[in-house]
């Protein structure tokens, strides 16, 4: 097959795990975006490679019955969601394959049952905090797919109401000087953090566009840091509150959780909390229980296993997290040991624990860590994953080492788009 303006006609078979449509051509793979399984479609070929090729749509002539219309202006153009057009229900039974799948093909599993995938409470407005770049023109909003364009955008779907209504807000000031924005929302308080970032210092102007937010009703706090870096990563390294006290009280599950503004907190707040249920009910905590919590953030996990009566050793690299995880223990009466530093230099010298608790960011745990924690010999591992495929790849790895997967349980955690969050309980044999 050659590059040409020549229709082809394709049927899709599945979706990437970026949510383009994977056509099938004779064996040879056709990625095309808006296209879901199932659908014929007629296509051109816009980018040959050796093993796959990238199709443009032409038409739709038999759309899929879980097709729907997506309720965002911004949809196919903005990076934010990628599978708006695809009914949830569908969207659920395509989560819970894709983790099916991973243990499958990745991890080697032959007959792993996923339990369920536990739907999200709602499709829309679940997200408690949005983070965005602003380009040098001033258009505010998302990344365009694939690109470092920005889709400048007046509100977003996913963001909770009382939220986006302050973004619709603060897109009207004059953001000169501000790189990026970050709302991020308590449901407790029913007020905002808000964070700018920009590449200098904090000049008169930024202290006054801070207090100009500061202002706004649905604000508590509006802290300012500076990020000079080219990477990806745009959440400054320090921040300094110009308007309040530079965090927001949230809670979950009964403990009072303090949030800066860099640490990291589940956006779904709801499925959060049910998450939280599960690895606790799983864990089958005593009184006295030795417990690590690896990964642990600012220590919410490790708040709840606290007050169950476990002895938590909590690991997190962000310092921010783990004065605000000690700081959490103190505000709810509960003791914990939050230490500071990777996963993978403090697993080697703390003792073992009857439950170790898992949580990494998408690239998994390191093989040094997985190896640290089954010679520790706790009865249970239970690991919390945002990537299907780093977990069947670790899933793997603790099979190797005497530990069978018991449970694996998914969660809808980000509604619209391909993300998917799961537990898997390990136990010794
Ligand atoms: C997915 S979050 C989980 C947070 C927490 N368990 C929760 O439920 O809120 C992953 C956390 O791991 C931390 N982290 C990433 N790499 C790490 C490492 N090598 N060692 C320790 N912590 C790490 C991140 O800063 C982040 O807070």
């Amino acid at each position: 097959m050659e590059l040409s303006n020549k229709s082809i006609t394709l049927t899709c078979v599945d979706l990437s795990s970026t949510g383009e449509g994977v056509c099938d051509y004779e064996g040879y793979k056709i990625f095309v975006d808006g296209v879901l399984p199932g659908e014929e479609i007629e296509c051109r070929l816009i980018e040959k490679k050796r093993n796959y090729g990238k199709g443009e749509l032409i038409r739709i002539c038999k759309p899929s019955p879980s097709r729907t219309d997506p309720i965002c202006p911004y949809f196919g153009e903005c990076g934010g969601c990628q599978i708006m057009h695809l009914k949830i229900e569908a969207q659920l039974a395509l989560k819970k394959k894709r983790v099916k799948e991973a243990f499958m093909r990745i991890g080697g599993f032959e007959d792993i049952e996923v339990i369920s995938i536990e739907p999200s409470d709602s499709a829309l407005g679940y997200r408690n905090k949005i983070q965005m770049p602003l380009s040098k023109s001033g258009g505010l909003g998302m990344y365009k797919k694939r690109t470092h364009e920005i889709v400048d955008i007046e509100s977003c779907f996913l963001h909770e109401k009382k939220g986006d209504t302050l973004f619709t807000k603060i897109r009207k000031l004059n953001l000169q000087g501000i790189t990026h924005l970050l709302i991020r929302s308590s449901k407790a308080a029913g007020k905002s953090l808000v964070l700018l970032v920009g590449q200098k210092k904090k000049s008169k102007e930024i202290v006054n566009l801070c207090r100009e937010i500061g202002k706004f009703e649905e604000v508590a706090t509006v802290v300012y840091g500076v990020n000079q870096g080219q990477s990806n990563y745009v959440l400054p390294k320090e921040v300094e509150s110009i308007v309040g006290p530079g965090y927001i009280m949230e809670q979950v599950l009964g403990i009072q959780v303090r949030l800066s503004a860099t640490s990291f907190f589940q956006v779904n707040h709801s499925q959060a909390e049910k998450m939280y249920e599960t690895a606790l009910e799983w864990g089958e905590i005593k009184e006295g229980m030795p417990v690590v919590d690896a990964y642990s953030g600012v220590g919410v996990l490790s708040c709840l296993l606290a007050k169950r009566g476990a002895r938590v050793t909590a690991i997190e690299v962000i310092l921010q997290a783990v004065l605000d995880a000690r700081q959490n223990a103190k505000d709810n009466g509960l003791e914990l040991e939050a230490k500071v530093g990777t996963v993978e230099k403090i697993i080697q010298s703390i003792d073992p624990a009857e439950v170790v608790y898992l949580n990494p960011p998408r690239k998994g745990c390191e093989e040094t860590v997985l190896d640290a924690v089954a010679k520790m010999k706790p009865s249970k591992i239970i690991y919390t994953s945002c990537d299907p495929a780093t977990l069947a790849r670790d899933a793997k790895s603790l099979s190797e080492k005497g530990y069978r997967v018991a449970k694996v349980k998914a969660f809808d955690l980000f509604p619209q788009t391909m993300h998917v969050e799961t537990i898997c309980l390990f136990v010794k044999i």
